[in-house]
């Protein structure tokens, strides 16, 4: 079991937070609006009450909110995620976000000691239900698969989301 964190609970990221409970990984989540993560509670899940506490003590935080602009949020600043990530964690950033977003994020998160793995997932909530392999999709639709940092927990941390049947590992770096 892992112990793992969770920022985004929306459509897309309560059901990869399922999957991952299911799993048997402990899961802290975080989301904006808390009130809609109340049947991942009741499924096992503990909300943190900031982005930065539910990192912290996580082997893997996964971020899978709006866009651009909630992706800051939830990652930069005092009570972002990046300020919570231990050194050896790996933050897997699953939004639709444009790369530059992502760049911003590489410093920051290599200054904690921290790895960076950006998984832009295709699919759907439906795809997401029925375990798809997420990566299988990315990889057949040419989408690009980044990290940087240690390359050890990251592919640490593939092996871990493989057990939750949420991807293949590991795919080569574009
Ligand atoms: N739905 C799909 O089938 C699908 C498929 C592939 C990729 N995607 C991508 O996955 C991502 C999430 O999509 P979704 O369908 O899960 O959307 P969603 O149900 O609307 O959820 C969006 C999440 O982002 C949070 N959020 C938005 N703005 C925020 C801000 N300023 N600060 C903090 N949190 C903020 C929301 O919090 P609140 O709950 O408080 O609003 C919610 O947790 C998007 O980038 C989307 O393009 C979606």
């Amino acid at each position: 079991m892992s112990r793992l964190a969770f920022v985004g609970l929306g459509a897309m990221g309560s059901r990869l937070a399922r999957r991952l409970l299911a799993a048997g990984h402990q899961v802290i989540g975080w989301n904006r609006t808390p009130g809609k993560a109340r049947d991942l509670v009741a499924q096992g899940l503990t909300l943190a009450p900031s982005p930065r506490a539910a990192a912290e003590s996580a082997e893997a935080v996964f971020t899978m909110v709006t866009d651009d602009a909630a992706l800051r949020a939830v990652t930069l600043g005092p009570e972002g995620v990046v300020a919570g990530l231990g050194a050896g964690a790996v933050l897997v950033e699953m939004s639709t976000v444009s790369p530059v977003v992502v760049r911003e994020l590489e410093a920051p998160v290599s200054a904690r000691g921290a790895s960076l793995l950006d998984v832009p997932v295709s699919g759907s909530t439906i795809t997401v239900e029925q375990g798809y392999r997420i990566a299988d999709q990315i990889h057949s639709s040419g989408r690009a698969i980044v990290w940087s940092g240690e390359r050890e927990p990251a592919e640490l941390y593939w092996e871990q989301l493989n057990s939750a049947g949420l991807t293949m590992a590991p795919l080569e770096q574009s």
